[in-house]
């Protein structure tokens, strides 16, 4: 079978920037699209496309069937031990970079890390010019971010455990954090592919955000960032947390590229 008619069969199946990363995957080739007329599926490659739109279409995320995502730019590691890394935090990262850049920051922890997306993309922006830490709880997620620093050749301090335990007497210009925050009612649909320990966080969404807030400021620098993600009904309960902390000025909330709340940047003052 041509590749085109396999597209043609297969294009109502698959989301078009889904298909579209699995033939560029699939064949290596990241013009493969450009080329599709003369290609030649033999029985084997057929087969094994046939494989992955039978996953797909039980609900699997193509990411999980390939083991990969991109993420701004760049190819990660995952697998079902790692939430597959979303657009929305490259909001996030791109407010990150920004505050790194203004007020030439030198030292990041990535919370909460995955796969590490956030200390990666971070790390291969600024180079040599900053020192990363990352952790996470789960030892499966450690091994996947490992094998993403391995892949990128970048140099980040893994730590597993529980937020700041791993980090008892350190502290950091910046924490960027994308921490579990799904209520545990609204873990349905695909998302029920994904680890439970990376989605939920209580009731409403907030534990971790609520833990995270209460106690970054003992591991930041005078006046360090915590730059952290969040649920776009987060921004109401997220101020009364700050109201009774009281460690921190608000510099801004971050809207996604929906234009829905999805973080907030804040500074301690001390
Ligand atoms: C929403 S995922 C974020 C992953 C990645 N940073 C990203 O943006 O795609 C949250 C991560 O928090 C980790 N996690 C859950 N509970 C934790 C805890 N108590 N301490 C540290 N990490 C935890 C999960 O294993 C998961 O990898």
């Amino acid at each position: 079978m041509q590749l085109t008619e396999w597209i043609g069969k297969s294009k109502n199946i698959f989301t078009h920037s889904d298909l579209q990363f699995l033939l560029r995957q699939f064949f290596c080739d990241k013009d493969i699209f450009l080329k599709q007329k003369n290609i030649f599926l033999d029985a084997a490659r057929l087969r094994n496309l046939e494989a992955i739109k039978k996953e797909y279409k039980s609900g699997m995320p193509l990411a999980y069937i390939l083991g990969k995502e991109e993420f701004f730019g760049l190819e990660f590691n995952v697998n079902s031990s790692v939430l597959i890394p979303r657009q929305d935090t490259e909001v996030i990262i791109e407010k990150a970079i920004e505050i790194i850049k203004n007020n030439d920051l030198t030292t990041v922890l990535d919370l909460c890390c995955g796969s590490a997306n956030i200390a990666i993309t971070i790390k291969k922006f600024f180079k040599d010019k900053i020192k990363v830490w990352a952790s996470d709880t789960s030892e499966k997620a450690i091994e996947t971010a490992k094998s993403n620093v391995k892949f990128h050749k970048v140099k980040i301090d893994l730590r597993k455990g529980s937020l700041f335990a791993p980090f008892r007497s350190r502290k950091f210009d910046i924490i960027v954090s994308n921490p579990p925050y799904v209520a545990s009612r609204e873990i349905k649909g695909s998302l029920k592919y994904e680890p439970r320990i990376a989605l939920k966080a209580g009731l409403d969404g907030l534990y971790f955000i609520e833990k995270i807030i209460k106690s970054a400021h003992l591991y930041l620098k005078r006046n360090g960032f915590l730059v952290i993600e969040a649920g776009c009904r987060h921004k109401k309960p997220i101020n009364s947390i700050l109201e009774k902390t009281g460690k921190y000025e608000i510099i801004e909330c971050i809207y996604d590229y929906g234009k829905n709340f999805r973080g907030i940047v804040l500074r301690v003052h001390r």
